[in-house]
């Protein structure tokens, strides 16, 4: 029905959508529609494939379809905005384990004909069966450790990473036999299952805390997985979008290992969950701290000239977003200039707080990066730190024996005063005590955040 120039032309608009998708999904100003514009490219590329194909619809497709359809809708549209991480680990692991089953049918296909399976053709099957089956089973257990349906914990054990060398080695000769010319299935078969295995025992080790550069990683295998079946059955849409996914995935990977102060090498081969929840050692942060009151703080912010906010995973979890907005507009009202410092890898996953800012309406200008944030605490009168602790720990700065030593962090301690809203002395997600709660020039109020900052704004605004 469609000759080759119009199914390349459907193609073609389906790439340019999704490299634009990618263009606007990078500013929380344009991220919806960047979104829709992903949708569209996705539903061409579908329709265009069945038509090329000449694929006869059986009723089993839309049923299928739509089963798929609603999981992903109600799923995607009930999870909570902390649990975004494990949904993304689970979508990105069922888009691995397409690209292995893909893969695998294939070979099928092809393997009977003795002769006909071409090397090119096979090296991608290989590929694809492998990263794909890596990226699953992998992505399963990121799942599980997040949703904590298994310990976030590192699980080690000894002769661990040299197991895993082997086993590796074991999948590429098992790929090694059939790229020279075997077509036994069974050697296909096993090397989806070292790979699966291999998938499992390559996350285990890995702490909660690096489960989203993890996740970010297996995006990109799955990406890579997805372009190789585009060569397996020569789909060019398949192997650039596949390729987008890669990219993006390794570029997403290197810029949270940076924030986190973990390089490449690192996250792949050593030291996985040192700095892990709960596993990392107590930096041991003496000193006295000073609770105030919501009375106290609110004659800090409405007297001070520029009062910069900090959100963290607490803010998150309280649900505070709104409440803060009103709080800085009550603020800017009085006069006080208000800007947000955004840390890279505050919360629970990348983008994090743009996203609960944007869902506030909090104007975007007023949202700055970690640099560009730092360069202005010198002049800063009060750092309202809410929920945020690991992001704004000094010891990562100051304390060469600290785990998060070399992480980059917001110099809070820098401004005339800061106040740390938070619920306890309780530390946050790296496990380890803050110096900064006990900083001669920070105050704690204690409390839930929503709470605090509803009691803040209405004092702020009696005064
Ligand atoms: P955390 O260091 O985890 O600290 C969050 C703080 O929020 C806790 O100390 C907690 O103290 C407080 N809190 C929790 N619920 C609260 C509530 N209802 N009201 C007030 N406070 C509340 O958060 P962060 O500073 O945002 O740092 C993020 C951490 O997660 C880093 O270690 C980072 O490496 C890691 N991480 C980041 C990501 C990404 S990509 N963003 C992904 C995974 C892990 P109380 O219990 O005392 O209230």
């Amino acid at each position: 029905m469609l000759g080759t120039n119009g199914v390349n032309l459907l193609y073609l608009i389906t790439i340019v959508c999704f490299v634009l998708a990618l263009r606007f999904l990078s500013s929380p100003a344009t991220a919806r529609r960047g979104n829709w514009i992903g949708a569209v490219g996705m539903a061409v590329a579908i329709v265009t494939t069945l038509i090329k194909a000449g694929v006869h619809i059986t009723w089993e497709m839309p049923v299928a379809a739509a089963i798929g359809s609603v999981f992903g809708a109600v799923g995607a549209r009930r999870v909570k905005m902390t649990a975004m991480p494990q949904m993304v680990a689970l979508f990105n692991g069922v888009g691995g384990g397409a690209a292995a089953l893909v893969a695998i049918a294939e070979f099928h296909e092809l393997a009977p004909d003795p002769g006909r399976i071409h090397g090119d053709v096979s090296l991608a099957v290989l590929l694809s069966a492998l990263i794909g089956s890596i990226s699953f089973s992998g992505s399963l257990v990121a799942f599980a450790k997040l949703q904590e349906l298994i310990q976030g914990r590192p699980i080690v054990y000894p002769g661990q990473k040299i197991g895993n060398a082997l086993l590796f080695a074991a999948c590429l000769v098992l790929g090694a036999a059939v790229l020279a010319g075997s077509e036994r299935q069974s050697l296909l078969w096993a090397m989806v299952a070292g790979a699966l295995l291999f998938g499992v025992l390559f996350v285990v080790p890995i702490g909660g805390a690096d489960m989203p550069v993890v996740i970010s990683l297996l995006n990109a295998f799955t990406g890579l997985a997805a372009a190789a079946t585009g060569f397996e059955l020569s789909n060019n849409v398949l192997i650039v979008s596949g390729m987008l996914v890669g990219a993006s995935g390794t570029m997403l990977t290197l810029l949270m290992g940076r924030a986190m102060n973990r390089s490449i090498t690192n996250v792949l081969f050593g030291a996985f969950g040192q700095v892990s929840a709960g596993g990392a050692a107590a930096a041991g942060a003496d000193g006295t701290v000073r609770s105030t009151t919501a009375d106290d703080v609110a004659v800090m912010l409405a007297y001070a000239k520029k009062v910069v906010v900090v959100p963290g995973y607490g803010m998150a979890v309280a649900q505070a977003q709104h409440d803060v907005r009103t709080l800085a507009d009550i603020l800017e009202e009085k006069g006080v200039e208000v800007t947000y410092a955004i840390h890279p890898v505050a919360g629970r996953m990348p983008g994090h707080m743009n996203v609960l800012l944007a869902e506030a309406n909090v104007p975007y200008p007023q949202l700055k990066e970690m640099d560009e944030a730092n360069a202005e605490f010198g002049r800063t009168d009060v750092s309202l730190v809410i929920g945020a602790n690991d992001v704004v720990n000094p010891d990562a700065r100051n304390n060469t024996g600290s785990p998060i030593y070399g992480m980059p962090i917001l110099n809070v301690d820098q401004s005339q005063a800061t106040v740390v809203l938070k619920r306890s002395m309780n530390p946050g997600f790296a496990g380890i005590d803050n110096p900064l709660f006990v900083d001669p020039k920070t105050v704690m109020l204690f409390g839930d955040a929503k709470e605090s900052v509803i009691k803040l704004a209405a004092r702020v605004k009696s005064l």
